[in-house]
């Protein structure tokens, strides 16, 4: 057969190629990207993979973690798995690598799943650090000792710098291991924003709680060393009654503590905490938000609170997207969305990160909150009171990419693309931040996606003083 070809009389070229362009142009939405990567099947490693090896030694630690104890970052909580018998729940620590002379004594805490039983789980909080300081530690004291290191975030304030990492629906997958290599390989960052997601032991049968062991020891070589910031996604919830399990939550409340309470939550979902010149918030996708929930009430007396004369960067976290134009996970933050947006605007948020769809994507400042029940209004218009929305489920779990996008690209969407990475946020001072996003494919000195932030609040009161 003859190829079809379509040929413009030579006048009529230059016009065509100017409405072609006009075209093009019309379209609002941003970037889809035209990486090509080789789709292979998401598998997750055997359990007898070196990533997921148990220490040797009797009743060594495992699955060490560190997170954010208060506010503030003086305090620091040290969890930690043993296998053959409690042993002892003590930290000892110092900032001298030789001599550990201060300690602190933890708790230990155990649960049945079905048919598992967890390992005594250790949570230990260690209190009046020294900000931006270099603390070694030691956990298994009386059996077999391991020791780790961190190192605090420096004092809040509004010009320090620093630097987050971001990952979410990590999973335990050959492309799991890639994401957090490639993390690990990115000096900069100094914490995780981990947007939930974690082990996804719950996509086996009865929910094999084996496997939040596995993951607990696979991610031990960052989270012993940075606090990751956690967020509970719909893979923590863990609610099965037909096995008995009714209690949501179980695994991912045992083993993950968070400093819940330092931020007047009543609940280990929403949170919040500050880390050199931000307040990072934590929601709760899968725990009740409407009018009068208690997280409601918590949000509602949060955003007020944040001052940022001292955190002038101010980030949400949350699972489930508000903007999201994948065709996975649609609009499953759209009652959410409708309930908090309008306050996010309020406040300025600067930056949103969800996980749960496995892609990337990033919005540009838009909001929708306009429409009330006789406007119609019911659309995302540009506002540079708005925060910046982006999705970065991507880290790699055994469920695999999300590919499938909804054409044309909505004209909030700033880019995507559907590859396996992590992001780095790294705020410079009260004004600029640098933002970078890594796929699995490219070094991590590449960015494949980047954007400098302006802080929504100074920037807005510079903008007033240059008039
Ligand atoms: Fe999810």
């Amino acid at each position: 057969m003859g190829r079809w070809r379509w040929r413009v009389p030579r006048p009529l070229g230059p016009l065509l190629a100017l409405v072609l362009m006009g075209i093009v142009n019309s379209c609002d939405g941003g970037l889809t990207s035209s990486f090509v990567r080789k789709v292979e099947k998401t598998i997750d490693m055997p359990l007898d993979s070196d990533v997921f090896r148990v220490p040797p030694g009797y009743n060594a630690p495992q699955q060490v973690h560190i997170t954010q104890g208060d506010q503030d970052g003086t305090a620091m909580i040290i969890s930690w798995v043993t296998e053959d018998e409690p042993g002892s729940s003590k930290v000892l620590y110092g900032t001298d690598e030789d001599k550990l002379d201060l300690s602190a004594e933890g708790k230990y805490t155990r649960y049945k799943f079905y048919n598992y039983t967890s390992g005594y789980i250790h949570h230990c909080e260690i209190k009046n650090l020294k900000h931006d300081t270099k603390y070694y530690y030691a956990v298994g004291i009386g059996h077999t000792v391991r020791k780790f290191w961190f190192t605090t975030p420096p004092e809040v304030g509004p010009d320090v710098p620093y630097t987050f990492g971001l990952i979410g629906d990590l999973g335990q997958s050959y492309d799991s291991n890639i994401t957090l290599t490639h993390y690990e390989s990115n000096p900069r960052g100094q914490a995780v924003l981990f947007v939930g997601d974690l082990s996804y032991a719950d996509n086996y049968p009865f929910h094999d709680n084996v496997r939040w062991d596995t993951w607990g020891r696979f991610v031990e070589r960052s989270a012993a060393y940075q606090p990751w910031i956690w967020t509970a996604g719909n893979h923590e919830i863990d609610y099965v009654p037909d096995i008995g399990e009714t209690v949501p939550f179980k695994p991912y409340r045992h083993r993950y503590h968070v400093p819940y309470k330092s931020s007047g939550s009543i609940a280990p979902f929403w949170y919040s905490v500050k880390m050199g010149s931000a307040h990072v918030i934590v929601l709760a996708s899968y725990s009740a938000y409407g009018k009068y929930s208690p997280q409601y009430k918590w949000l509602e007396a949060e955003f007020p609170k944040v001052d940022r004369s001292k955190t002038p960067w101010l980030i949400v976290l949350m699972h489930a997207p508000w903007y999201n134009s994948y065709n996975y996970h649609y609009m499953e933050g759209e009652s959410m969305r409708v309930i908090y947006e309008s306050w996010f605007v309020k406040y300025k948020v600067d930056v949103v990160f969800a996980g749960h769809v496995h892609a990337y994507e990033r919005s540009y400042r838009v909001s929708n909150i306009a429409y009330n029940i006789v406007n119609g209004k019911c659309e995302p218009v540009p506002d540079e009171s708005a925060p910046v929305y982006i999705t970065i489920g991507d880290a790699g779990n055994l469920e695999g990419l999300a590919t499938n996008m909804t054409e044309p690209q909505p004209s909030y969407s700033a880019f995507r693309e559907s590859s396996f990475g992590h992001a780095i946020f790294d705020i410079k001072n009260r004004t600029h931040a640098y933002y970078t996003w890594h796929r699995n494919q490219d070094g991590n000195a590449v960015a494949a996606d980047s954007m400098w932030f302006y802080n929504r609040y100074w920037k807005a009161a510079e903008e007033i003083s240059d008039m």
